[in-house]
């Protein structure tokens, strides 16, 4: 068992022995390890049982930070970290050779952010390194959102969960590369929207099942334990027994004995903060099939969207 607290002091002996602990952020909590010492980096793949062809992202106290750790980098890439850091915005840029090869799986880029969360960046700013952290769950399975996700899959291999309550965010961070246009990986917590009002237009890559250009983007990633069928809710609770089904909602009540809605008011904030927690709940329902929907297209909705698509395996 982890043991699950707020003691910063504790976390920052542990992470500076070389240990693990897990860290709260406004997306999901993270597994954080040493970024510069490749034994903890090679931990935190170990426990989270991720193949090492999947990059870390490294976190930073702050933008200034950057230049100790990154290339001489594109003014776009600037630009956005003085808009939206603290935030859930992650960079790629050609990283220095003081960041191990384990972090980036051998690349020449690494991904970087500044998470929005006051004791995380506490404790950033106490180390005097940064801190490699992916999302502190078993590789393949939903990303944690409360110390409890965490300790519920994690805890046996962990000493230390930082304890910073819910997440804010609810879904991993908005992952941009800097190719002939800046280039969204993985759409998350920072909208599409929000980006381009700071440098125009952007675009989005597609997803593939195999050679992905960001190993994150393979499908089935963050997918529940059972089967999730993603549709028209209206016609799936047609086609599947209500009774042995998991109806996960936007907004409308299908009045279904296993529902979850996932914002009344229909605010996609709101569903992003909730959905990796309801699709913890469900995976414990007494059902067979979880139905879900798409949501709409536009702010968090794409992040949204982009999960449930993966949870249903498709591509
Ligand atoms: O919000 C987040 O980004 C959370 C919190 C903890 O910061 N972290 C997170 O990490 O979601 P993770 O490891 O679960 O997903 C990171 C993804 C990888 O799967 C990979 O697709 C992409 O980021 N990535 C990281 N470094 C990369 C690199 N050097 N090149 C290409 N893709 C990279
Ligand atoms: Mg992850």
């Amino acid at each position: 068992m982890a043991e699950i607290g707020s003691d910063l002091q504790r976390a920052k002996s542990i992470l500076e022995s070389g240990g693990l602990v897990a860290i709260p952020t406004e997306t999901v909590y993270g597994l954080a390890g040493n970024a510069l010492n490749p034994e903890a980096v090679a931990r935190i793949f170990e426990v989270k049982n991720r193949p090492s062809f999947d990059p870390l992202i490294v976190h930073l106290p702050t933008a200034e930070a950057l230049s100790l750790y990154a290339q001489p980098y594109p003014k776009v890439a600037g630009q956005l970290a003085a808009a939206f850091w603290p935030g859930p915005l992650t960079l790629l840029l050609p990283r220095k050779s003081i960041i191990p090869d384990l972090v980036t799986s051998g690349l020449p880029e690494a991904g970087f952010r500044v998470p929005a969360h006051e004791l995380t960046l506490r404790l950033l700013k106490s180390l005097s390194f940064p801190l490699a952290a992916p999302s502190a769950n078993p590789f393949g399975y939903v990303s944690p959102t409360t110390p409890e996700h965490v300790e519920a899959q994690l805890g046996t291999k962990l000493d230390y969960i930082l304890d910073g309550g819910p997440c804010s965010v609810g879904v991993e961070s908005t992952i941009i590369a800097f190719r002939e246009k800046p280039l969204i990986l993985r759409p998350g917590g920072l909208s599409m929207e929000a980006l381009q009002q700071v440098i125009g237009a952007v675009e989005i890559a597609a997803r593939s099942t195999s050679n992905p250009i960001a190993p994150g983007l393979l499908t089935s990633h963050y997918a529940p334990r059972k089967k999730l069928i993603l549709g028209t809710l209206s016609e799936l609770v047609t086609q599947y027994p209500i009774s042995s089904s998991a109806i996960l909602s936007f907004r409308t009540d299908y009045q279904g004995p296993y529902q979850i809605i996932l914002s009344n008011t229909g605010s996609l904030v709101e569903a992003a903060q909730r959905l990796f927690s309801a699709l913890r709940i469900m995976d414990q329902m007494p059902v067979d099939q979880i139905l879900a929907e798409r949501l709409p297209m536009e702010g968090l909705g794409l992040a949204i969207n982009d999960r449930l698509q993966r949870a249903a395996g498709e591509g």
